[in-house]
């Protein structure tokens, strides 16, 4: 197994520590500025007009009462937009192609193809005068049949194609006859909903036209494809567009695509001649902006009466629109969790006259985990035996699917961790034993999995002689903290005081960063600052070593400590000041190019050699409410298998925020679509409901913290594997607590009466 990454750092000063973020004062003081937050001499705003319909054609559309309004500056139509270029076509060799939210070309089309579409924009001297405008724009339509109901057309869903990045299916052995001969099986049929991200920041763009040079201000997981897409859209070239994405209010996958409203805030600007801002209202969110896929799944479990897993089939179909949309890796987590001979996956989709679905937290593991894991634990109820032990006999040495070594499994550690952290001995097996008052109080734990996944990213690195080191990365920054744990790496890698360093990110003139998607943009960051601080220090050593009186004179750098501001071998050394100073030089700079090629030919490498992945255990006791049904979760425990902790205090954040935002997948998120007319009924938070405060108890999340050697200091991405096991943790909970296994979420309480 390659250490490439372990030797580095010796002695960590920031790496693990639990430090503030760099941007937290911004942030708290209203210092820090979002999209729709710039103002631009000649500012105009626009707002969508939105389909009423599912399907059809725009047969005519009747804008001269908004035009009437006073302050109304432009309508525009399909009739009178400047049209857009295409959408390019989705390519691996150029991943900036994953972003095409959906296919449609705004405005270029009369063709309406999900009930929600923006049809027409209005561009008004205020964000009130454009609303109130949109509002009387006329269209009418001639309807075409739609298909819009997921339960419906479910079971004329077809095998999903498998690509580079996913595979449809996968089968080994001969799952259904080991399933027939199983003495103990279950064989379950689980649904999930929608959901939408949910962001606190809607979707909001400030577009400004300067002839071909374009700036836009824009919240985005993924700026450097995002502007690849602006310019292949708008016929201008990519150096010509400055996309700047300082903060984002939160994306959760919502941010990485691009989607109408980007389109139609820079298509406005550039009909109207003025700087155009367009902050979406939350509805429009959700009639614009992907959210994730319903699914139907199939889990059965055949074992041996002694708890040995004998087969495992997995079977998912979740919905794609039919004007784009992302399969999403709904069986991927039952690759990998249990040893089993004979095992059968296959991911089904269906394409829907509805918007594409795109990349939410963990797409397909969340929900897939809340099947597989609810699966496990009703094979745990049927064989008496206790849910822990079920899994940790079925714990395998090796990827099951493909006999693979694990980089790094702690699987067995987190279980027992978390077992003593939450006390599951004092768990009475037996359904409906364990009362507080009128509460029926339920233990259950699942199993959390999402893979470790790296993407290039492009890095420089520059030492000032007065000792202040810049990192340049065009990373994304929605509230994890990213910049500060890159702050942290560079500082422990350079010796120098956390003070020193300054993270410049959210800019798409910066060298191009990773996009914050996958779990992916800390550890592909990571690898650029590490190999750049490095090379950093070979160009301030070749300068020491010049000088005959350098105490460096003759050294490697391998045999050198990068501390207290310099280079030193045991006690002799010299600070880097000393030796820009002696050299003349007011600073000295180091860049590290993320090249695609060699990215693929890592994955490839890798995906050939190891299965990487960050997993947990989560422990969830929840109060049902005997009279009710109502059901409160009361304690959580998460014991995480993360690699190396960069950051102590963000890490937990995450992670707790995964276990928040799996809750509200648990109990409340469901965005309900209209079967007939295919519109979201509920697009607002009053009516889709996240967590609030009063609904999350005191969170213990906990980090094994032990480096993974695959990957850059040795860590694991931390986004997305929170929210994974989640809600089959609340549902195993809900099982020991009424007897009632819910096999459909949200576990409302109609579904414990
Ligand atoms: Mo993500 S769902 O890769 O932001």
């Amino acid at each position: 197994m390659t250490t490439k990454y372990a030797e580095t750092t010796a002695h960590e000063k920031y790496v693990g520590r639990r430090v503030d973020r760099l941007d937290g004062r911004a942030k708290t003081t209203g210092e820090a500025r979002y999209a729709a937050e710039y103002s631009y001499p000649g500012l105009a705003y626009a707002a969508l007009v939105h389909a009423t319909i599912p399907r059809g054609r725009i047969t005519a559309i009747d804008t001269a009462a908004a035009r009437a309004v006073p302050g109304v500056i432009a309508v525009l139509t399909h009739e009178n937009a400047p049209a857009m270029k295409p959408a390019p076509k989705v390519s691996m060799m150029d991943l900036s192609t994953l972003v095409i939210g959906t296919s449609v070309n705004y405005l270029a089309t009369d063709e309406v193809h999900w009930n929600g579409q923006p049809v027409a924009v209005v561009v008004a001297e205020t964000p009130e005068t454009a609303r109130h405008a949109a509002s009387l724009v006329r269209p009418a339509y001639q309807e075409l049949p739609a298909a819009v109901d997921f339960a419906a057309e479910e079971p004329n869903a077809i095998p999903q194609k498998s690509s580079a990045l996913q595979s449809g299916g996968a089968d080994k052995g001969d799952a259904r006859a080991a399933l027939a001969a199983a003495p103990v099986s279950v064989d379950l049929r689980f649904t999930t909903p929608p959901h939408h991200h949910n962001a606190i920041e809607p979707h909001a763009t400030t577009a400004v036209w300067d002839g071909d040079r374009l700036t836009v201000h824009e919240g985005s997981q993924a700026i450097t494809w995002m502007r690849k897409h602006l310019a292949a859209r708008f016929g201008v070239p990519e150096q010509g567009i400055r996309l700047l994405s300082p903060y984002v209010g939160g994306a959760f996958g919502g941010k990485t695509m691009v989607w109408a409203g980007t389109l139609l805030a820079v298509l406005a600007a550039r009909a109207t001649g003025r700087p155009v801002r367009l902050a979406l209202t939350r509805a429009g969110v959700y009639h614009t902006v992907g959210g994730r896929t319903p699914s139907t799944q199939r889990v059965a479990l055949g074992a041996d009466p002694d708890g040995k897993l004998t087969a495992l089939i997995h079977t998912s179909v979740a919905r794609l629109g039919r004007i784009g949309g992302m399969p999403e890796q709904i069986t991927s987590a039952s690759r990998h969790l249990y040893d089993v001979p004979d095992i059968h996956l296959r991911q089904n989709i269906v394409q829907l006259d509805l918007l594409a679905n795109t990349a939410m937290r963990a797409p397909g593991e969340s929900i897939g985990t809340f099947a597989l894991e609810s699966a496990v634990d009703e094979l745990a109820c049927e064989l008496g035996m206790d849910p822990i032990e079920l899994r940790m006999r079925n714990e395998p040495a090796r990827d099951p699917m493909s006999g693979k070594r694990f980089a790094h499994r702690m699987l067995r550690e987190a279980y027992a961790l978390g077992a003593e952290r939450f006390g599951w001995h004092e768990r009475d097996p037996r359904p409906g034993s364990m009362r507080d008052g009128r509460w029926l109080v339920g233990m259950g734990v699942a199993t959390a999995y999402h893979p470790a996944f790296q993407l290039p990213a492009s890095v420089t690195v520059r030492l000032g002689a007065d000792g202040g080191v810049v990192v340049r990365c065009g990373l994304h920054e929605m509230g994890m903290g990213a910049a500060t744990a890159q702050a942290q790496i560079a500082a422990d890698e350079l010796g120098v005081p956390l003070e020193s360093v300054r993270v410049e990110y959210g800019d798409s003139d910066l060298p191009p960063g990773p996009a914050a998607g996958g779990s992916a943009q800390t550890a592909s960051a990571a690898a650029g600052v590490l190999a750049a601080c490095r090379k950093l220090k070979q160009s301030v050593l070749t300068l020491a070593r010049r000088a005959p009186e350098s105490p460096l004179r003759g050294r490697r750098l391998d045999d050198l400590q990068a501390r207290d501001g310099g280079l030193y071998h045991g006690g002799s050394g010299e600070t880097y000041a000393a030796i820009l100073a002696r050299a003349g030089r007011d600073h000295v700079e180091a860049a590290i190019k993320g090249s695609m090629v060699k990215f693929l030919a890592k994955m490839l490498r890798d995906q050939r050699r190891w299965v990487k992945a960050a997993s947990g255990a989560q422990f969830c006791e929840v109060r049902v409410d005997r009279d009710t049904g109502e059901v409160r979760v009361s304690r959580w425990v998460g014991v995480f298998d993360v690699g190396r902790v960069i950051n102590a205090k963000t890490v937990d954040s995450q992670l707790r925020g995964g276990i928040v935002m799996g809750i509200g997948m648990a109990l409340s998120e469901e965005t309900l679509v209209d079967h007939r007319t295919g519109r979201i009924m509920n697009p607002s938070l009053a009516e889709y409901h996240v967590p609030v405060h009063a609904d999350i108890p005191r969170i213990d999340v906990h980090c094994l913290d032990d480096p993974d050697p695959t990957m850059p200091l040795g860590l694991i991405g931390v986004g997305e594997v929170g929210i994974t096991g989640v809600a089959a943790a609340v549902a195993n909970a809900v099982r020991h607590a009424t007897g009632k296994r819910v096999l459909d979420l949200p576990i409302t309480l109609d579904k414990l009466l």
